[in-house]
C-alpha cells in the first residue's frame, strides 16, 4: 500500500475520534491533526456530552440510529474498562420529561440505550407541570477528559498535532495526499457551505454534587446534567447568532427553569457559565470530494455538521470516515499503478 499523508482538520469530538479511527484503520499511514483550537477551548469541551440523539432531519433515521448504537456500544466498553475514568465516561440514570405527550412515545434510539421505560405516576409527581416521562440510564462524556483522553491515544499511534489556522484547504495540498475535514462551525468559512449555521447554546457549571439524577425537558431547552465534576444546566437553542460572550440576563433564565424542575439546585454556590456554538445542518457532512483546481487535484473527506448531537454519533461517523478515507487511498494506488502502466 502506499504510505499516504493525511491531514484531519479539527480537534473537537469529530476530529479526534476520526483521527483515532484512522490510526487504527490504516496504522501504516503518516497522520496529523491540524486545528486552530484544541481542548480545552472548542466547542466540543463546552457540551454537556449526554449521549441523547438529536434528530438531523435530512439524514436517514436507520443511519442515526446506527450512529448512535455504534457510538453508545463502543463508549459503554470503555466504561466497563478500567479506562473508563481517565476517558471521563459514566452512566447516568434520569428522566425525560413532557409537558404534552409526544407523538413518539418510544423513540427511535430507546433500544440502544439502558432499560428504557415510561415513567410512573409516583415519578411523575416530582414534576406537576409535565404530563409524561421516559427514564433511561445513559452515558454521559466528560468531555475535556475525553478529548484529552483521545489525544493520549492518537499520540500513542504516532499521530502528530500541529496548531494552526487553515484558510483554504488547498494549503495542504503539497504536504498531504488526503485531507479530511472535521472543522465543525469553521466549515462555514473554510468550504464555503453556507448550510451550516450556529446554533447557540449557553450552559452553566455548578458544583451540586448530590444531583445524581439527570432531568431533560422532552423541548431540548432545559436540562439537568451531572457529570463526575460537575453538574451542567442548560441551555439556550439560539439560531444565527455568534455571540461567544455568555448573557447574564440568559444564565438567570437558565437557572430558574432548572430549579423549577429541580428546587434543591437553589442552594448552589458556584456557577461558571459557558457558550458554544452547534455546527447545525439539516444533514450531518459526510463524503469523499475531489476538488480540481488547474491540474492538481485535492482528495477530501468530509465530517462535520453534527449540531447538538455529536458526542450521541462521534463514534459512528468516525468509523464511516475512516472507511472512505481508506476508499481514498485505494483509488490513489490504482491512479499510480496506472501512471507506472
Ligand atoms: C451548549 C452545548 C451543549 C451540547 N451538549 C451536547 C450533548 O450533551 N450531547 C451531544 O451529543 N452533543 C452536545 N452538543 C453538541 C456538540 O458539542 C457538537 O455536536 C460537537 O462538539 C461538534 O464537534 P466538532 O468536532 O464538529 O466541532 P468543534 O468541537 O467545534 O471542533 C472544530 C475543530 O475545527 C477546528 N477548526 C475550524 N475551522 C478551522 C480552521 N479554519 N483552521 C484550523 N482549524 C479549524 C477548530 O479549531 C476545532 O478544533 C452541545 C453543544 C453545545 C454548544
Ligand atoms: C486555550 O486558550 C487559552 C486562552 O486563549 C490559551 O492561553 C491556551 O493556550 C489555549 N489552550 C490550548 C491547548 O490551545
Ligand atoms: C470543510 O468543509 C466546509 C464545508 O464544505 C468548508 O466550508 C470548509 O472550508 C472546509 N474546511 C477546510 C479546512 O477546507
Amino acid at each position: 500500500m502506499v504510505k499516504a499523508r493525511i491531514a484531519v482538520v479539527g480537534a473537537g469530538v469529530i476530529g479526534l475520534s476520526t483521527a483515532l479511527c484512522i490510526s487504527e484503520s490504516l496504522p501504516d499511514c503518516s497522520l496529523t491533526v491540524i486545528a486552530d483550537r484544541f481542548t480545552p477551548n472548542t466547542t466540543s469541551d463546552v457540551a454537556a456530552g449526554m449521549l441523547i440523539p438529536h434528530l438531523y432531519p435530512d439524514t436517514p433515521v436507520y443511519q442515526q440510529k446506527q450512529w448512535f448504537q455504534e457510538t453508545f456500544d463502543h463508549l459503554l466498553g470503555i466504561c466497563n474498562s478500567p479506562e473508563a475514568s481517565a476517558a471521563g465516561i459514566q452512566l447516568v440514570s434520569g428522566w425525560q420529561i413532557f409537558k404534552m405527550v409526544p407523538n413518539e412515545k418510544i423513540p427511535f434510539w430507546s433500544d440502544a440505550v439502558l432499560g428504557f421505560r415510561f415513567m410512573t405516576g409516583k415519578e411523575m409527581k416530582k414534576f406537576p407541570q409535565h404530563r409524561f416521562g421516559q427514564a433511561f440510564t445513559t452515558l454521559k462524556c466528560n468531555s475535556p477528559s475525553y478529548l484529552l483522553w483521545l489525544e493520549e491515544r492518537l499520540k500513542e499511534n504516532g499521530a502528530h498535532l500541529q496548531k494552526r489556522r487553515i484558510k483554504d484547504l488547498w494549503e495542504l495540498h503539497s504536504d498531504y495526499n488526503i485531507i479530511v475535514n472535521c472543522s465543525g462551525i469553521g466549515s462555514r468559512t473554510l468550504m464555503n457551505d453556507l448550510e451550516i449555521r450556529p446554533i447557540r447554546g449557553q450552559v452553566l457549571k455548578v458544583q451540586a454534587p448530590w444531583v445524581k439524577h439527570f432531568i431533560r425537558d422532552g423541548d431540548g431547552l432545559t436540562y439537568i446534567y451531572p457529570g463526575v465534576h460537575d453538574v451542567t444546566l442548560g441551555g439556550t437553542r439560539q439560531k444565527d447568532n455568534w455571540e461567544l460572550l455568555p448573557d447574564p440576563q440568559t444564565s438567570k433564565t437558565i437557572f430558574d427553569r432548572c430549579c423549577t424542575l429541580e428546587p434543591s439546585l437553589s442552594a448552589v454556590q458556584d456557577i461558571n457559565v459557558k457558550v458554544g456554538l452547534r455546527p447545525s445542518r439539516s444533514a450531518v457532512r459526510l463524503q469523499k470530494q475531489t476538488e480540481v483546481r488547474g491540474s492538481k487535484t485535492l482528495l477530501l473527506v468530509h465530517n462535520y455538521g453534527h449540531g447538538g448531537g455529536g458526542f450521541s454519533v462521534h463514534y459512528g461517523t468516525a468509523k464511516k470516515a475512516a472507511q472512505l478515507v481508506k476508499e481514498c487511498i485505494v483509488g490513489l494506488e490504482m491512479s499510480r499503478h496506472k501512471a507506472k502502466l
